[in-house]
């Protein structure tokens, strides 16, 4: 099975849970494109949240339903790719830049369920870990985070700057909280297993599910 027929697999195994009535959180990627052919096809009534420009053009394009994430302050569900998976259930996202709203919508989930081929689960995360950071300032902050590279990408679509700190770190819940205390760090990519409900992650034709320790 190649890598898309897993990325295929998880996303069809999380599109089944989506139900009639729900709001969901639509993630951005090439996994999460998987789910949205999914859905194209379920067609489920339900009202869906995307968490990029790009996620939501082929969502509508499949006539699902999208609403503005401006006055929603719950979602039953959101679902997402995700760039590295620590055994612990820490994650690394925003290769594609998005990680700033898709954490406001995991964030405001009941349920977070992450999907995902077989090249994902690592042993420890590593560098790069995206961040989007405020213009402003903006050589002051990269100072601050050294080493870190503004990514060659548009800005993303609340104005802030693409950038991935290239260095070491060890444990990702301190290196988080460090991120998090730099002033014109608007978001990391580091999402904490706190936030995730549930990891599906295909291999080979074996799908399985695993609930990190911190699970809501
Ligand atoms: C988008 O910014 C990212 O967080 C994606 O969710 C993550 O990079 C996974 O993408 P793929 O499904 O394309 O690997």
């Amino acid at each position: 099975m190649s890598v898309d027929d897993e990325k295929r697999a998880a996303a069809e195994g999380a599109a089944q849970f989506v139900e009639s009535g729900m709001r969901v959180g639509l993630g951005s990627g090439t996994t999460v494109a998987f789910l949205l052919e999914a859905l194209g096809r379920i067609k489920p009534d339900a009202r869906f949240v995307a968490t990029s420009p790009a996620t939501e053009a082929v969502a509508r394009q499949l006539g699902l339903r999208i609403e503005s994430f401006d006055e929603i302050d719950t979602l039953d569900l959101a679902i997402d790719g995700a760039d590295q998976i620590a055994p612990d259930g820490w994650l690394l996202k925003g290769r594609g830049g998005a990680h700033l709203r898709e954490k406001i919508v995991a964030g405001a989930a009941r349920r977070f369920v992450v999907i995902a081929d077989s090249t994902k689960p690592v042993a420890s995360l590593q560098a790069p870990v995206p961040l989007e950071l405020n213009a402003f300032g903006l050589a002051s902050t990269l100072r601050h985070l050294e080493p870190t590279r503004v990514r060659d990408a548009p800005r993303s679509p609340d104005g802030g700057v693409i950038a991935d700190f290239l260095g070491e770190f060890k444990d990702p819940m301190e290196f988080a909280r460090r991120l998090s205390s730099t002033p014109g760090v608007v978001a990391h990519g580091l999402f904490a297993p706190s936030l995730v409900t549930e990891i599906i992650v295909a291999t080979g034709k074996t799908v399985s599910r695993s609930v990190p320790g911190g699970s809501r």
